[in-house]
């Protein structure tokens, strides 16, 4: 009998199956296609893996092909598509079946699945997956929330089909409700905001710099080398570095300048404004994207303006200083875009009393994840000692900061006299600088709340009590 279900052989689902299967894990399939599984099961064999995969016609013969209690993974996209497939296993299922949800759900869904399914006497698992499809097929990073005890049953198939760090399998369960989706929402606002990065550097070497795409694709694998060792980095020099078949031209110049996206940044953003948690680079990354959706009133502005970065004042295309001080800007952009997520994580794990692990946190995030990292080994081990501080406030980073604080606020300042958009290392540089202000300007807002409502503050010389200004005496 097979071990597990899957549920939705698309490009992620096929992955995932002839992966369990390379790692000698039987598994029972059921599409709507009968084709693609018949494609997944005639590439397994062509490739001889040990593990057993079998195609379904309907959800009941997908059900008698599994061991009770049944554990299925449903890899179908999030809203109608995973309710219609809960809705038809439901009534098929007996006590104690276990559904996983290996989609980009938003957490709220899941946390509503667990509450309805576990008052049917079933499990509910919300996990996320990252790694995209070659993730699936070699090795994702798994996040998982939901019922604790059905993990148990699944952990070791998952773990072996995960990806590695040093052995260790990127694959955990971190807390009940849907806090394995929080986890993976979040991943998704940092992947929005270092792509944002990339895409930001790119601009002020392209337009700034006036760098050839190549040059710039060269930089970025020589930065790949040194802190910014990620994946995101490294498929970034890939991806300048390769040309168009069609016309020779560089194949990232031939692209629309229009970013798409399914929403998990922008879930990521309203939780974190909910939990009054500093999300600002995140949230300038979902708009830069959605203001690349207005091409046509960009064009048509354009044509008033001029270009942008037609305004440059030539004196200001500097030298190679200025590409030192743009890999500083992004190493300490990114490490900020880190620490945000994170607290983002904390205050949803407090306030829903997940009682999550950080560092655990960190650690599935080392290998499989797109937002894969050195850093994640430091981040993992701060939080082990630290596990109520700020990311920015790790010692590993402190010279870091102290070194290169003036390159990032130095480069914010450059993206933006040249001309170019650069809302990720502005907001970088704004939280930076805010952060490392012990005496902000806050005590301004207070003024004219006050003067406006009487809504009264606190003096600093009579903390703890609330009295109004004396422009109500007038
Ligand atoms: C991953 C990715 C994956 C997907 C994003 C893309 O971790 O493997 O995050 O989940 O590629 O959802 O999101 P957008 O379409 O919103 O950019």
């Amino acid at each position: 009998m097979a071990q597990l279900g899957l549920i939705g052989i698309g490009v992620m689902g096929s992955a995932l199956a002839q992966n369990l299967a390379e790692n000698g894990h039987d598994v029972a399939m059921l599409d709507r296609t009968m084709s693609k599984m018949q494609a997944v099961i005639d590439s397994a064999q062509d490739q001889g893996l040990p593990g057993k995969l079998t195609a379904h016609a309907d959800a009941q013969a997908l059900i008698d092909a599994l061991p009770a209690p049944r554990a299925i993974l449903v890899l179908v996209p999030s809203g109608a598509p995973l309710r219609s497939v809960v809705d038809t296993l439901k009534p098929l299922l007996a006590k104690g079946d276990l559904i996983a949800d290996l989609g980009n759900s938003n957490y709220t869904d899941t946390q509503a699945y667990v509450a309805e399914l576990e008052a049917e006497g079933l499990e509910f698992i919300g996990m996320g997956i990252s790694g995209g499809a070659e993730g699936a097929r070699h090795g994702p990073s798994i996040m998982a929330g939901g019922s604790k005890d059905s993990w148990a049953r699944i952990v070791e198939p998952l773990s072996d089909a995960a990806a590695k760090f040093e052995g260790d399998p990127c694959c955990d369960w971190f807390g009940p409700g849907g806090s394995g989706h929080f986890i993976k929402m979040i991943h998704n606002g940092i992947e929005y905001a270092v792509m944002q990065l990339i895409a930001e550097a790119y601009g002020v070497m392209k337009h700034g710099l006036r760098m050839p795409t190549e040059d710039i694709g060269q930089k970025f694998t020589a930065w790949n080398k040194g802190h910014l060792d990620s994946y995101l980095m490294k498929i970034a020099a890939e991806v300048l570095s390769t040309k168009d078949p069609i016309t020779g031209n560089d194949m990232v110049e031939m692209i629309l300048d229009q970013a798409g996206q399914k929403g998990t940044g922008r879930w990521s953003v309203i939780e974190a404004l909910h939990l009054g948690a500093p999300s600002s680079m995140m949230a300038a990354a979902v708009e830069a994207r959605n203001i690349s959706a207005l091409k046509e009133d960009r064009i048509a502005i354009q044509s008033i303006f001029g270009a942008s970065q037609d305004a440059i004042p030539t004196e200001i295309i500097t030298n190679d200083k200025a590409l030192d001080a743009l890999e500083s800007a992004l190493i300490l952009a990114t490490i900020l875009a880190y620490s945000q997520g994170m607290e983002i994580i904390r205050r949803a794990s407090v306030a829903s009393e997940w009682n999550l692990d950080l560092a655990a946190i960190a650690r599935v995030w080392r290998a499989g994840c797109i937002i894969r990292s050195s850093l994640l080994d430091n981040f993992s081990d701060f939080f082990e000692g630290s596990p109520d501080a700020l990311l920015i406030e790790d010692p590993a980073f402190e010279k870091e900061f102290r070194v290169r604080g003036p390159l990032l606020q130095m480069v914010a300042s450059f993206g933006l006299v040249s001309g170019n958009h650069v809302p990720v290392f502005a907001a970088a540089t704004n939280y930076y600088n805010l952060m490392r202000s012990g005496q902000g300007t806050a005590n301004m807002i207070q003024a004219l709340r006050d003067r406006f409502g009487a809504h009264s503050f606190e003096r600093m010389d009579n903390l703890g009590q609330k009295v109004i200004g004396p422009w109500h005496d007038k």
